[in-house]
């Protein structure tokens, strides 16, 4: 089943919103006889590959695959039938499909006459897939908030300065998460301060040779602007195709500014009466949105007031978190912004807890924190 797993990460790039699943093939004493892995919509899925990768007689042999073998046509034909006339004696699983109408494989390999066990690792493959889980479970992304900050939790100066609080090998591996994550989203605030494009830039290869061209790699940009007043002429929208999340009432004429610019409006209802929130679109309404297009992960990068949002929401299923060696210090006006604004907590046993899911890493003079939330089901 580790194996599985393995080969399931070796499909290149982005293939949401499909899980990540891979194929073993063993004979009746256990040695390999296949492997295969889905490489994303609409190319075979992984035991299908592995039994075309066998090519003859499975007869006698046991199937390894993390995701339970489909009975449904989708892009590609049912998988479990295929299964089923193989041959294979028996299919180990390691999780039920949890899509509406995707299961019950399982059961109609059973009914074949195949051997079925599920729950191997279930677990784990559970975490390796928890981008998918999260989409098919819970109807919304994968959410990873990421922010750069001080030693002193700022991430800007007093004057409104954040270029740059991290260092360089520190922004050049946020650019690789852009680079696999579906959807990236910031705050108007951040637009109006940054003016940023969101879009990848990698390193050139070491070899001297360009990196992705760009917008092969780029996710879909997301800003939250509740009144559309996001000034068109921001870098965000030099390439068409950014969302604007926004109130249902915006006026006419922002939404055509919008669209004149290649962007497309997302008419969402408002943040549930929430003091902070008030007239703010809904950050739960945006997420709904962003799953039903198919989008199963999202990088949230700013700024505070965002942050806030989303952690309120309880919405945050990873946090990446780069601390500079750096102090601003200062307070009240004095003060840059801390990484998340708001209204704050009261009592400390209402804080959001997290637990570092790795230990610490250094990376150029930073230091990143990965955590995840305590009572996260990961
Ligand atoms: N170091 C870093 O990692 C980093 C990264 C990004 C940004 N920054 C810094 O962060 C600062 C900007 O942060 P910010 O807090 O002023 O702005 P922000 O969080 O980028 O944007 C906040 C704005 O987003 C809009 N919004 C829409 N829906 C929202 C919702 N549900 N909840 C919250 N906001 C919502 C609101 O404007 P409407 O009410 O008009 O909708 C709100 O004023 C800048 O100084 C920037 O340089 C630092």
């Amino acid at each position: 089943m580790r194996r599985c797993l393995e080969l399931a990460d070796a499909a290149p790039g982005r293939i949401a919103p499909n899980p990540r699943v891979g194929c073993v093939i063993v004979d009746a004493r256990g040695r390999l006889l296949a492997e295969g892995l889905h490489r994303g919509p609409g190319t075979a899925h992984a035991e299908v590959d592995a039994l075309r990768a066998l090519g003859g007689e499975a007869r006698g042999a046991t199937l390894y695959v993390n995701l339970e073998p489909c009975a449904h046509h989708g892009r590609t034909p049912p998988c479990a039938p295929v299964v089923a006339a193989s041959g294979v004696a028996r299919v180990v699983i390691g999780v039920l499909d949890p899509v509406p109408g995707h299961g019950g494989g399982a059961r109609l390999l059973r009914r074949a006459g195949v051997a079925v066990k599920t729950g191997v690792l279930a677990a784990e493959v559970r975490r390796h897939n928890r981008i998918f889980f999260t989409w098919a479970e819970q109807g919304r992304p994968y959410v990873v908030l990421k922010a750069a900050m001080t030693l002193d939790g700022k991430i800007a100066t007093a004057s409104g300065q954040s270029r740059w609080i991290s260092g360089e090998p520190a922004r050049a591996l946020a650019h690789t998460w852009r680079a696999q994550l579906e959807a990236i989203a910031v705050g108007r605030g951040t637009v109006l301060a940054d003016d940023p494009r969101l879009t990848v830039r990698l390193p050139p290869e070491r070899d001297g040779a360009a990196g992705p061209a760009r917008g092969t790699t780029d996710p879909v940009r997301v800003i939250l602007d509740s009144h559309g007043t996001s000034p068109p002429g921001a870098k965000v929208f030099d390439t068409p195709g950014a969302l604007v999340a926004c109130r249902r009432d915006v006026a006419p004429r922002r939404v055509a500014a919008l669209r004149a610019r290649g962007a497309e409006p997302i008419f969402l209802p408002l943040q549930g009466g929430r003091a902070g929130g008030a007239g703010r679109v809904s950050v739960k309404a945006l997420l709904r949105a962003l799953a039903k297009r198919g989008l199963t992960s999202l990088l949230v990068e700013g700024g505070a007031e965002l942050h806030a949002a989303f952690l309120a929401a309880g919405v945050v299923d990873e946090l990446r978190l780069f601390v500079a060696p750096l102090v601003l210090g200062g307070q009240g006006t004095s003060a840059g912004p801390s990484w998340v604004g708001g209204i704050g907590v009261s009592a400390l046993a209402r804080a959001p807890r997290f637990v570092l899911s790795a230990p610490p890493q250094q990376v150029g003079d930073d230091v990143l924190l990965v955590l995840r939330p305590a009572a996260a089901i990961w």
